[in-house]
C-alpha cells in the first residue's frame, strides 16, 4: 500500500473506525493513530513502528469529558495543570481505568493521556467517541517527523492515510508528568512545556528522566532520536577535524560561531544552524527535520554545538544526547 497525504477528516474517520492507522498532526510530531481502545487496530501501530510492545503508547483526547473513562483518579494539581497547558504538548501519566487495554499501557496500572493542540486533530478528536493511540510516527529509535512528507518517507508504505497539518509549530515531543505518587509528581520526559512553566503553576517538581539503555520503568531509551549521520560535539573537536567538516551551530550568533567563522582563511568548513534568528522556540521547531536533512544530504558525520542549558533548551539537549547514540 501506499499512504495518501491528505486533509479529509471524514475519510481520516473512517479509517480509524475501521481499524486502521492514520497518521496524524499534533503541534509536537506527527502520530500515528489507532482507535485506542481497539487492541488489534493498537496492535498494528507496534507492528508499523517495529515498537517493542513494552513501551507504552500515550492516549490522545480532544475534550476533559473522555478522560474520566480513562484514568480512575485527576489529583488536583494534574487539573490545575490541564487549566493552564491543555490542549497542548503536556501528557499526564494517571492510574487507568479498566476500559483502556493493556496493550496501550504496556500492562501497567497507569495511562499516559494528552490533549494536543493542533485544529484539525482535535476537530477530529471531537467527532469521534473513543481516544487515540498515537506514537510518534516514526520507525523506533529514528527521529520523530514533524511533517506531513517525513512521515510518508519512511511509513508511507506501511499505513493507510496521512493528514497533512502543515510543518509542527512545537517540533519537540511533550513534557509527561507522571502523578502516579499523587503527592510527588515526577517529569519522566523534557519536552515542548519547560519545567519552570510548570513549577509557576503547583511548585517544585522532581525529575526522573531515564539515561540509561535499561529503563527499569519502560519508555525513555539510551538511542533513541537517532539519525543514521554520526553527530559529534564541536567542543571537543580540535582544529585538524573541523578542516571541510559540516558543523551544525546553534545559531549564527554562537560565540563559537563567530570564533570560527573569523578563522575562515585558515579553514574551511560548511556551516549549518539550529536557529537562524537565535531563539529555543525556532530551535526546538526546526531540530527533527534539521537531523533527518543530515541523512538525506548523505553526510556521514557533522560536528554539533550544544543548545544553551535552559528552558525548551534542556529538552533540545536531552534530544541531542540520544541522538548520539550510535545507531547498531
Ligand atoms: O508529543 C508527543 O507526546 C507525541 C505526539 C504524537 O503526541 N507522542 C509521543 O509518543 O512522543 P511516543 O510513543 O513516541 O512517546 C511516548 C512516551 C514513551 O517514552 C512511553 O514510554 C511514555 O510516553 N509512556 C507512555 N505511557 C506511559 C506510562 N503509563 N508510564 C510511563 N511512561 C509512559
Ligand atoms: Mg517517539
Amino acid at each position: 500500500m501506499t499512504a495518501e497525504i491528505g486533509t479529509d477528516i471524514p475519510k481520516s474517520i473512517d479509517i480509524l473506525r475501521n481499524g486502521g492507522l492514520v497518521a496524524i498532526p499534533t503541534e509536537t510530531v506527527y502520530g500515528l493513530a489507532a482507535n485506542g481502545l481497539d487492541e488489534i487496530a493498537v496492535a498494528s501501530i507496534f507492528a508499523a513502528k517495529n515498537r517493542p510492545f513494552f513501551d507504552p503508547l500515550i492516549l490522545h483526547i480532544g475534550n476533559r469529558n473522555m478522560l474520566n473513562q480513562l484514568v480512575s483518579n485527576v489529583p488536583q494539581n494534574a487539573k490545575k495543570l490541564m487549566d493552564a497547558f491543555w490542549p497542548g504538548p503536556l501528557t499526564f501519566v494517571l492510574p487507568k481505568s479498566t476500559n483502556v487495554p493493556d496493550i496501550v499501557t504496556a500492562g501497567q496500572d497507569s495511562v499516559a493521556v494528552r490533549m494536543p493542540n493542533h485544529p484539525t486533530t482535535l476537530n477530529l478528536l471531537n467527532q469521534i467517541d473513543f481516544p487515540l493511540a498515537a506514537p510518534s510516527a516514526n520507525p523506533f529509535g529514528y527521529v520523530s517527523p514533524t511533517s506531513a512528507n517525513h512521515v510518508f518517507d519512511q511509513l508511507g508504505n506501511r499505513i493507510d492515510y496521512i493528514l497533512d497539518g502543515g510543518n509542527c509549530s512545537v517540533g519537540l515531543e511533550s513534557t509527561i508528568i507522571s502523578f502516579i505518587d499523587e503527592e510527588n509528581p515526577c517529569i519522566l520526559r523534557l519536552g515542548g512545556i519547560t519545567n519552570a512553566e510548570i513549577e509557576t503553576i503547583i511548585g517544585h517538581v522532581n525529575e526522573n528522566i531515564h539515561q540509561n539503555s535499561n529503563p527499569s520503568a519502560p519508555g525513555q531509551l539510551d538511542q533513541h532520536y537517532s539519525p543514521f549521520c554520526k553527530l559529534k560535539e564541536l567542543k571537543n573537536a580540535n582544529m585538524e577535524n573541523l578542516q571541510n567538516s559540516t558543523i551544525l551551530f546553534y545559531s549564527p550568533e554562537s560565540n563559537i560561531c563567530a570564533q570560527l567563522t573569523t578563522q575562515r582563511e585558515i579553514f574551511n568548513f560548511q556551516a549549518l544552524y539550529f536557529t537562524e534568528n537565535n531563539t529555543e522556540t525556532q530551535a526546538a521547531a526546526h531540530l527533527f527535520s534539521i537531523l533527518r536533512d543530515l541523512d538525506s544530504k548523505g553526510l556521514s558525520e557533522v560536528y554539533f554545538e550544544w543548545a544553551p542549558n535552559e528552558g525548551l533548551g534542556l529538552a533540545i539537549n536531552d534530544r541531542l544526547k540520544r541522538a548520539m547514540v550510535k545507531r547498531d
